[in-house]
């Protein structure tokens, strides 16, 4: 995260305009970019891989900033990835001697083994280059009225009309935004293609119940109540692999307790998300992909008595992501979609057999799919036609 401004002021900023109640505002870009995903997966499935990166860059880009992507490897989502991996090392909990000794920050870069050093100052400066130069150009396109609305831009006119908020504050919030939203969604996705290439019976149960709600056109958010498998299928995502299975280490600001356990203030906690998640005591076979632990007994809503695995997917009090209700509503419409239109199949060897791939996963902060393959086949000529009249 930043550490110029207040960090309670962005955090404010950022629910304001990611909250429950007015997250609809962002659909008419979420809609016009997943549209455009499918419509690549149509043209050129093979470069479904980069294709799905691009376009979770390209709404949080066009959210944020208002900056609409031009190409198909547009070089802000390089820069914003980039910007992204640095904030993911720079949190990795216990990676640097630092995080344990507070007085380490005062050593000199010319001494041994402080490449922590080196490395916070070089991502500092790159995170600069990024946050100021796509930050500018919001404020350039204000000035020749030229602007799409977005959450730097917002909080701009409100300094217009009167408001004090520092603009470190929103240039930072915007960078935080970027750094917490790509990788984690997109870690979801990927997550999500995977489970779909081994789980063939899964996504025809999804399919059936799409073509039951939908039957002659692409779904849309206001289906979301009356499609439950995809929202088990979603959770069941996250719970399988969660996107940070380690979580955001929190320091704790006064003496606490845990299970008997004397945990002094000062004390840095790890939460072991992804060891929750997998806990048998909570959750039978856990080491089975199965959204139908999260349906009801009639199998026509969600049931999670059982224990909503988002309540630990997304961190943990005070700091819960607040990008939470935008990130569950695009996993929703991304996965709906592409069920609907698609079927997403294993690769194949040379004899013809599908291969079974194994879930490997980038360790990190974020731990994503290891590429891996899939093809995406839309699942008749009346659904690869819904798909291009989506344009
Ligand atoms: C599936 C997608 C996502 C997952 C699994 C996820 C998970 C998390 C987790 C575990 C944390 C740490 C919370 C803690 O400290 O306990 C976090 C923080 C954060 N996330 Fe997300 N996130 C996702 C999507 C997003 C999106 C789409 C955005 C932005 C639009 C976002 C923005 C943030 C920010 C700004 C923080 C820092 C909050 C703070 O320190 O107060 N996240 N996220």
């Amino acid at each position: 995260m930043g550490n110029n401004s207040d960090y309670r002021l962005r955090r404010r900023l950022f629910e304001q305009h990611f909250r429950y109640s007015v997250i609809d505002r962002h659909q008419p870009t979420q809609i016009r970019e997943t549209h455009k995903l499918l419509r690549k997966y149509l043209e050129s499935p093979e470069s479904w891989l980069l294709d799905t990166k691009y376009t979770i860059g390209a709404i949080i880009l066009d959210i944020v900033y208002g900056y609409r992507v031009t190409s198909d490897r547009d070089e802000w989502v390089e820069i914003g990835e980039r910007a992204g991996t640095n904030f993911q090392r720079s949190v990795k909990p216990g990676a640097w001697a630092v995080d344990v000794l507070p007085i380490l920050r005062y050593v000199p870069t010319w001494l041994p083994f402080t490449g922590w050093k080196t490395f916070a100052l070089d991502s500092t400066e790159r995170r600069k280059i990024q946050v100021d130069g796509a930050f500018e150009m919001v404020k350039q396109a204000m000035k020749e009225g030229t602007a799409h609305p977005s959450m730097v831009s917002r909080y701009l006119e409100e300094n217009e009309n009167g408001g004090d908020i520092p603009e470190v504050a929103i240039m930072d919030m915007a960078s935080d935004a970027y750094g917490g939203g790509v990788e984690t969604t997109l870690s979801s996705i990927y997550g999500f293609l995977l489970q779909m290439t081994k789980h063939r019976s899964i996504q025809q149960k999804a399919q059936a119940e799409l073509d039951r709600i939908c039957p002659d056109r692409l779904p849309t958010f206001d289906d979301r109540k009356k499609l439950p498998y995809i929202e088990a299928i979603a959770i069941e995502v996250g719970r399988w692999h969660p996107g940070v299975p380690q979580g955001i280490a929190h320091r704790l600001e006064k003496d606490d307790s845990f299970e008997g356990q004397f945990l002094p203030e000062g004390s840095l906690v790890i939460p072991n998300i992804w060891g929750m998640c997998h806990d048998e005591g909570t959750y039978e076979d856990a080491n089975v992909f199965n959204p139908d632990r999260f349906m009801n007994a009639a199998g026509d809503g969600i049931d999670l008595s059982v224990h909503d695995p988002r309540q630990m997917v997304f961190g943990f009090g005070r700091r819960q992501c607040p990008g939470r209700a935008f990130a569950e509503s695009q996993l929703f419409f991304t996965m709906a979609l592409i069920l609907k239109a698609f079927d997403i199949l294993p690769p194949l060897d040379a004899q013809g057999k599908e291969i079974m791939q194994p879930d490997a996963y980038r360790s990190g902060i974020v731990s994503v799919p290891k590429p891996f393959s899939c093809r995406i086949v839309p699942r008749s000529s009346a659904m690869a036609e819904l798909v291009r009249q989506t344009e």
